[in-house]
């Protein structure tokens, strides 16, 4: 996509108006890249586009690098070799706060200043809109006030974040990250300490996001159903590659699932959204019946 559409999908409010022309937005991409920990190189050569304005979920087994692919695509990583590239300028080139204007990341196991409340916290997603002649203003009033609505912390916004349970101060960095209104969202497990219910309320925040403010997401998800279900796009990763990457229907199948994750399974038809299910078999039940008909539809 073109650079000059970046701005344009940048609409004033969390959950303001729908928002234009889906599918265009920020052009997320990274070539060659290699990505390191001292001496161990977790990742290498690896390619990756990020369709703009839609929903990307990342999945893998635990240490194939999806964090840390995730990481480098923030710049919180830098790459031993490659380039990651925002709308066709090195990520490494962009000055910090007009990035943190773009991409907003919400890494795996965020910690917050000891005391901080969730009502400051939130408003940190603030800060890189700040200058020093425009500090705390209505707009940034009103976008940490909404993200605390959209994630249902409005009741909880002066307690300390480390005072909480794991699944409100997950809410409470998913607000910030929503109050920081960038066009690019990177969730690394939104939804690890969330019961069901908040699970799917996460989901539908981001679908929301992405659906009527044009927000490009990439998230990581270790649920493969609710990856075919919220994603448009499924990158399935092993030992530090692409394994396959397509629509949920064309990646999550028994094959991949087993390649990727070394687990048996039959691929159903979620009777809610249509998508792929998986049903582990696991080795205690026999794959006795006749393997449903996976679905190749994706929405
Ligand atoms: N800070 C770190 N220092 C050293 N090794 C790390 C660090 N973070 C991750 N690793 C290693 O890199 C590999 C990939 O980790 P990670 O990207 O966190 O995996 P995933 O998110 O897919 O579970 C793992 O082998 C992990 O042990
Ligand atoms: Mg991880």
């Amino acid at each position: 996509m073109s650079s000059d559409t970046t701005n344009a999908v940048h609409p004033a409010g969390p959950l303001g108006p729908a928002v234009l022309d889906a599918g265009a937005g920020p052009d997320l991409r990274a070539e060659g890249l290699r990505l390191a920990y001292d001496s161990r190189v977790v990742v290498d050569g690896l390619d990756v586009a990020i369709p703009p304005g839609r929903i990307t979920a990342i999945v893998g087994a635990n240490a194939c690098g999806k964090s840390t692919l995730l990481r480098a695509l923030a710049r919180l990583l830098a790459p031993r070799a490659g380039t990651v590239r925002l709308d066709g300028r090195s990520v490494q080139s962009i000055p910090t706060r007009e990035l943190a204007r773009r991409l907003g990341i919400l890494p795996q196991s965020p910690v917050a200043p000891e005391g901080l409340t969730v009502i400051d916290l939130v408003g940190r997603g603030r800060s890189p809109h700040q200058t020093w002649w425009r500090q705390w203003s209505t707009s940034d009033e009103q976008a940490v006030h909404e993200a605390l609505r959209a994630t249902a912390m409005t009741d909880l916004a002066h307690r300390a974040v480390d005072e909480l349970s794991g699944g409100q101060r997950q809410r409470a960095w998913i607000a910030m990250a929503v109050a920081q209104e960038t066009p690019v969202l990177l969730l690394d497990e939104p939804t690890t300490y969330l019961d069901l219910a908040h699970q799917i309320d996460v989901l539908d925040l981001i679908t929301d996001l992405n659906r009527h403010e044009n927000r490009t997401v990439v998230m990581v998800l270790h649920d493969l159903n609710q990856a075919c279900r919220y994603a448009d796009h499924v990158i399935a990763m092993k030992s530090g590659r692409i394994v396959a990457q397509g629509g949920p229907g064309d990646v999550i199948t028994a094959r991949t699932v087993e390649e990727v994750f070394g687990l048996r399974c039959q691929v159903a038809q979620d009777p809610v959204s249509g998508t792929p299910m998986i049903i582990p078999i696991g080795r205690h039940h026999d794959d006795a019946s006749e393997p449903v008909a996976a679905t190749g539809t994706a929405g």
